[in-house]
């Protein structure tokens, strides 16, 4: 692969922000240039070989399921986590069978559970970490919800990186590419604490019976305004770095997954950043975890090659994307009067009051919990865990 380097690196105390970096290549020859960096494909399966891609669903087309299943990488281990309708029309069972069949065709190593197994949520509360159950002790509906299971999951197979992939994606080859970038940055990371974050550089849409490339979102122009915002007020100096707040495609390494705290349903995203801004950044206090900040947390952030067509979700998801960004950011120790009353003004719209937006109830670290011991207990109990083994090596 040939990617650009970074022009520039903003850095923000420990935390490393290296600029947006173009895909030139998917596939390269070694050709040595002082602007791009070359990443042999062996290098690459070094990555994917110790990655797992959790994919977060619900309720999603089963064929837009499958393509995305079939795109990532056969190094990799895939864990599905499925917050899907059950009952009578039971689509986490139309979703097994076909992993299933999948898993006879191809042999690579896959799970799956469903967030709402009864165990799972035991499984949370044994381990002391009730902070993502309901008051029946099942996890909360959620795609961060969701995604920390998988994190979990990842973690008892061992794997060292974990990245994030929709299950709604049109484009099966552009999944391929996301999984690709991922390992990408972890090859050129220098730091044992990073995180890969993809933007697109398309997003097509449909406008007046043609199909319109369009390159940002309303939702992350507006998150990233408010997240360099944050950067620019604290340090004094005006940055446009931040492109990827609302990246869901996006991955980590273990170690840095490990000391993350997590934001609930879709703000899990641009919390990650407000986390490390408010964590590791110039006005960090104590520091919790010192090894991480000697080392310094590097993100990296990449824009694919391909476009990304995903399933429409409407107009009241966008609002709630939108409320849940701002939100965490409002809520940042970082932030100041000024960027507080022009997070309202941006919010008017949406809250009926122009009242304070809701406070966010933070998810603490994961990793305290023992990944075995929760493996443990679901193996043998739970009724919705599949564990398909790669049997090919
Ligand atoms: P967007 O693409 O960011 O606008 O959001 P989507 O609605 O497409 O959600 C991203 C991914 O998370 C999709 O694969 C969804 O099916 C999945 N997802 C949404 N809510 C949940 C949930 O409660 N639990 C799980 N496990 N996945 C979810
Ligand atoms: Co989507």
């Amino acid at each position: 692969m040939l990617i650009e380097l970074p022009r520039q690196t903003e850095v923000f105390g420990s935390v490393k922000i290296h600029e947006l970096q173009r895909i030139l290549k998917l596939d390269s020859g070694g050709f040595k240039n002082p602007r791009a960096k070359d990443i042999p494909f062996d290098e690459l399966k070094d990555v994917l070989n110790r990655f797992a891609v959790v994919i977060p669903v619900k309720d999603e087309k089963i064929h837009l399921l499958d393509g995305v299943l079939r795109a990532i990488p056969f190094n990799c281990t895939i864990i599905v986590v499925s917050n899907s309708e059950r009952g009578e029309h039971d689509l986490y069972k139309m979703e097994k069978d076909m992993i299933t069949k999948l898993h006879e065709l191809t042999q690579q190593e896959v799970l799956l559970v469903h967030q709402k197994d009864p165990e799972v949520g035991f499984a949370f509360y044994e381990a002391g970490y009730d902070y993502l159950l309901d008051k029946d002790d099942l996890v909360r509906d959620g795609k961060a919800e969701g995604m920390i299971i998988g994190m979990l999951l990842a973690k008892s197979v061992g794997k060292d990186f974990i990245g994030f992939a929709d299950a709604d994606n049109y484009i099966p080859g552009s999944v391929r590419e996301y999984v690709l970038d991922y390992a990408a940055g972890f090859c050129m990371s220098e730091s044992p604490y990073s995180m890969v974050r993809l933007h697109w550089r398309y997003k097509p849409k449909v406008v007046e019976e043609r199909l319109y490339f369009k390159k940002w979102g309303r939702v992350s122009e507006v998150t990233n305004k408010y997240l360099n915002l944050l950067l620019s007020t604290n340090s004094g100096f005006e940055t446009g770095v931040v492109v990827t707040g609302n990246a869901g495609e996006h991955a980590m390494t273990t170690k840095l997954a490990d000391i993350m705290r997590y934001s609930p349903g879709y703000s899990i995203e641009p919390y990650q950043f407000v986390y490390l801004f408010d964590e590791f950044g110039l006005k960090a206090e104590k520091m919790a975890y010192p090894d991480a900040a000697n080392a310094g947390i590097e993100i990296f952030q990449i824009e694919t090659l391909n476009p990304h067509l995903h399933e429409e979700k409407g107009e009241k998801h966008i609002k709630d994307m939108l409320l849940g960004s701002v939100c965490t950011i409002y809520n940042s120790k970082l932030c100041n009067d000024y960027v507080r009353s022009k997070a309202l003004e941006e919010l008017g719209d949406i809250l009926d009051t122009w009242e304070k937006p809701p406070e966010v109830t933070i998810m603490p670290p994961i990793g305290g919990i023992d990944a075995d011991r929760f493996m443990d207990m679901l193996e043998g109990k739970s009724e919705t865990l599949v564990r398909y083994k790669e049997t090919r090596r």
